[in-house]
């Protein structure tokens, strides 16, 4: 049996983060062909494709960034990571009786699966199980979304994060998908709440505006192992391997196969353009760039994604 130097470290020796995020976005700023912001609301229609910005945090708190990594943006579905882990970190294992953590391999909105599946959505980061989610925190919480807003202040230190309210009003215009979905649900039983009650705050919800500054810091609690900002425990170790574990196969809906296989970190994907990761017991990444894919995700935040797991050789495999 040959011993393993104990000098031999887990990742390459990085002092600094930032080299590496300076190439990826000088890389990035020289590729054409960036896909097309989402149309379904006309305030993310308004967004510049050619914005970028890319943010790591390590799990001291200590922060790099480039581009426009201090800009605000619509940060849409990877707010269904942070539902998740509030609503699991208050009813544990329950919750998993009403949503599964299968891969749909369906596209973020289809209902298709529903009614083979007896109104369980398939897993919590498509819009079925989101809503599944967001109304068992409405239950426990009388306020979902206020809920969620409190922690990412919290988590990312900035107090001034804040819906944004014609994201939302625009939303709820454009909401009969989401409408059907939960009514739907509420067929077999699967919502508690008033569907309008669900919805608003579901809206309200999406509509959060955060910086890939802020959504990194935010997102620190799962490369910590469970742990938050001020030290005090969010999720047990094991919950955050979960949660980590179905970002890892769900949270980038019909291309998680294609995400884990370029980049090879749990991931969150929003269609306003955002991704956050984790690299576990390491750091955290948010990459922002408004063009999607036909799929939801953006591209070049992929891209950029796919260039610093190569670059450092920092992945979970
Ligand atoms: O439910 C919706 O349609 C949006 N508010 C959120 C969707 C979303 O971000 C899905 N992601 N890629």
């Amino acid at each position: 049996i040959m011993a393993v130097s104990s000098s031999y470290p887990p990742y390459p020796p990085s002092p600094t983060f930032q080299p590496v995020l300076e190439r990826i976005a000088t890389e990035i700023g020289q590729t054409p062909g960036r896909g097309r912001p989402a149309d379904y609301i006309p305030a993310l229609a308004a967004c510049d494709p050619r914005r970028f910005g890319m943010a790591v945090a390590e799990i001291d708190g200590t922060v790099y960034g480039v581009g426009d990594w201090r800009q605000p943006f619509s940060t849409q579905s990877i707010t269904k990571v942070f539902t998740l882990a509030l609503d699991l970190a208050r009813e544990g294992d329950e919750l998993w009786e009403h949503v599964g953590r299968e891969p749909s391999g369906n596209p973020f909105n289809s209902l298709v699966q529903l009614e083979y599946e007896n109104g369980i959505p398939r897993n919590p980061f498509i819009n079925a199980g989101a809503l599944v989610v967001t109304d068992r925190l409405q239950t426990r919480t009388g306020d979902a979304a206020g809920t969620l807003l409190a922690f990412l202040r919290a988590e990312s230190g900035n107090a001034e994060l804040t819906f944004d309210k014609e994201v939302a009003a625009s939303e709820a215009t454009h909401g009969d998908r989401n409408a059907a979905l939960a009514h739907f649900m509420a067929s077999y039983g699967n919502i508690d709440n008033p569907v309008p009650v669900l919805l608003e705050q579901y809206f309200r919800q999406c509509s959060i505006e955060a910086s890939c500054a802020d959504l990194a810091l935010a997102t620190s609690f799962l490369a910590r192992h469970g742990l938050r900002a001020d030290g005090s425990r969010l999720l047990t170790q094991s919950q955050a391997k979960q949660v980590n574990a179905v970002m890892l196969t769900c949270g980038t809906y019909d291309a998680a196969g294609d995400f884990a296989y370029r980049v090879g970190l749990p991931g969150k994907s929003g269609v306003g353009g955002g991704i956050i990761a984790v690299v576990p017991g390491r750091c955290t990444l948010c990459v922002w760039s408004p063009g999607l894919d036909e799929r939801g995700n953006s591209v070049a935040g992929v891209a950029a994604l796919d260039r610093f797991t190569t670059l450092t050789g920092v992945s979970v495999f």
